[in-house]
C-alpha cells in the first residue's frame, strides 16, 4: 500500500531535520511517496507568498502533512503560517505526546506517558473582540466556548484513549471560576464521557492540575483542555520530559493533518548539522499511528529510545557531539 504525504521542508533546520526524518521513514519501509511543496521564508523567496495555494492544494489532495518549522519573517502583514494552516483546514485538536526516553536531561525521566489534547480553534486565542479603549485603558476580549468544539475535542480524546489502549482521560477546566465557558466545556465533557464506560474520565481544576503535574506526573493519561490551558499545559509537559527537542504534535481534522516538531526553526544552529532530529521523528511516529500502521510507530519510538539509551550519536543540546545525520543513521540502523 502506497500513501502519499506533502512535505514541507521549512526553514532554518527545517531541511536538516527532515531528510534525517525520511531517511529513517524509508529505512522502516513505510512505503510512502512525498510530495515537497513550500511554506515560510522558502516559500517567500521563491514566490512571493508565504503558504501558496499549491501547498494547499496538495495537503486537501493527500490529507496528510508532515511539516518542519517555518520561519514567519518579522514585520507588518505577516501573521503565524501555522495559526493560518489550522485555520485553513479546521484542524481542531492539537495532540501533543509527552513521555519519557533515556537521556533527555529530563527532571522526570522514567514514567511519564501522556498525552495533551488541546482544543485547537475556540476560546481566547480565537481572537474574536478584540478591543483597546481609545484611552488605552481598558482591554477586552470574548472568549467563545460552542457544544460542537467541545464535543468534538472531547470526543477525539476518548477515541484516542480507546484506539490506544489507554485507560484513563483527564479533563481540565475552571469551571468554578469560568462558570460559562469552561463550565460548558465541563458539562458537554461529562455527556461525552458517559458514552465511554470503559474509559475513567476524571476531572482536575488546571491550576491543581499544574501542580500534580509537576508532583506526580505519572498519574496522567489523556489530558484533554480548551485551547489556552492546553497551550500552557502542553509546553510544561515537553518540559517535564526533557524540553522541545523530543516534543512533537499534531494538528488534525475531520479531512487534513499535520504532523510537525513543537519547536521552531532555530536559525541559532541551522545549517550546522547539529539540530536533534528526535522532536520530527516522533511527530512521523504519531503521523504513523493516524495512518493506522501502530506497528511502524511502534518500531520507530523503540528505535528513538534504543538510540537515546546507548548515547553514542547524541547532538548537543541532549550533551553530545553528535550530528543530525549520524543520529538519524544510527536510528535508521535499528528501526530494520
Ligand atoms: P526555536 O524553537 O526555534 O529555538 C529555541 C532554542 O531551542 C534555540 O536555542 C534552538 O537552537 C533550540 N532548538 C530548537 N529546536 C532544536 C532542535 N531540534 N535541536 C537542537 N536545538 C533546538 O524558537 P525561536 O528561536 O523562538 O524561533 C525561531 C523561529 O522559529 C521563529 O521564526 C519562529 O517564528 C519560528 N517558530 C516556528 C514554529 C513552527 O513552525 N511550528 C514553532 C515555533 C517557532
Ligand atoms: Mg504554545
Amino acid at each position: 500500500m502506497t500513501t502519499t504525504i506533502a512535505v514541507i521542508r521549512g526553514d532554518g533546520i527545517g531541511p536538516e531535520i527532515m531528510d534525517a526524518t525520511l531517511h529513517v521513514l524509508d529505512a522502516l519501509g513505510a512505503g510512502l511517496q512525498y510530495e515537497f511543496v513550500d511554506a515560510g521564508l522558502a516559500a517567500h523567496e521563491r514566490t512571493g507568498e508565504l503558504l501558496p495555494q499549491a501547498t494547499l492544494d496538495a495537503i486537501a489532495r493527500h490529507r496528510i502533512a508532515l511539516k518542519s518549522p517555518l520561519t514567519t519573517p518579522v514585520g507588518e502583514g505577516f501573521s503565524s503560517i501555522n495559526v493560518a494552516l489550522r485555520r485553513h483546514f479546521d484542524l481542531y485538536a492539537n495532540v501533543r505526546p509527552a513521555v519519557s526516553f533515556p537521556n533527555t536531561r529530563s527532571r522526570f525521566a522514567e514514567n511519564v506517558d501522556l498525552i495533551t489534547v488541546r482544543e485547537n480553534t475556540e476560546g481566547a486565542y480565537a481572537g474574536e473582540g478584540q478591543q483597546v479603549s481609545e484611552d488605552g485603558a481598558t482591554a477586552t476580549l470574548v472568549q467563545k466556548i460552542t457544544r460542537r468544539g467541545s464535543e468534538r475535542i472531547v470526543r477525539y480524546a476518548f477515541d484516542l484513549a480507546v484506539r490506544t489502549g489507554r485507560k484513563k482521560v483527564t479533563v481540565v477546566h475552571k469551571a468554578n471560576i469560568l462558570k460559562s465557558t469552561s463550565g460548558l466545556f465541563l458539562k458537554v465533557a461529562r455527556e461525552v464521557a458517559a458514552h465511554y464506560p470503559a474509559i475513567q474520565c476524571n476531572e482536575l481544576i488546571v491550576d491543581n492540575c499544574c501542580m500534580q503535574l509537576v508532583m506526580r506526573p505519572e498519574q496522567f493519561d489523556v489530558i484533554v483542555t480548551t485551547n489556552l490551558f492546553g497551550d500552557i499545559i502542553s509546553d510544561l509537559c515537553a518540559g517535564l520530559v526533557g524540553g522541545l527537542g523530543l516534543a512533537p504534535g499534531a494538528n488534525i481534522g475531520a479531512d487534513a493533518a499535520i504532523f510537525e516538531a513543537v519547536h521552531g526553526s532555530a536559525p541559532d544552529i541551522a545549517g550546522k548539522g547539529i539540530a536533534n532530529p528526535c522532536a520530527l521523528l516522533l511527530g512521523a511516529a504519531q503521523m504513523l499511528d493516524h495512518l493506522q500502521r501502530p506497528e511502524l510507530a511502534t518500531r520507530l519510538r523503540e528505535a528513538i529510545r534504543a538510540t537515546l539509551a546507548a548515547a553514542d550519536t547524541l547532538t548537543p543540546d541532549l550533551g553530545g557531539s553528535g550530528s543530525t545525520q549520524g543520529f538519524a543513521r544510527a536510528i535508521a540502523a535499528r528501526v530494520g
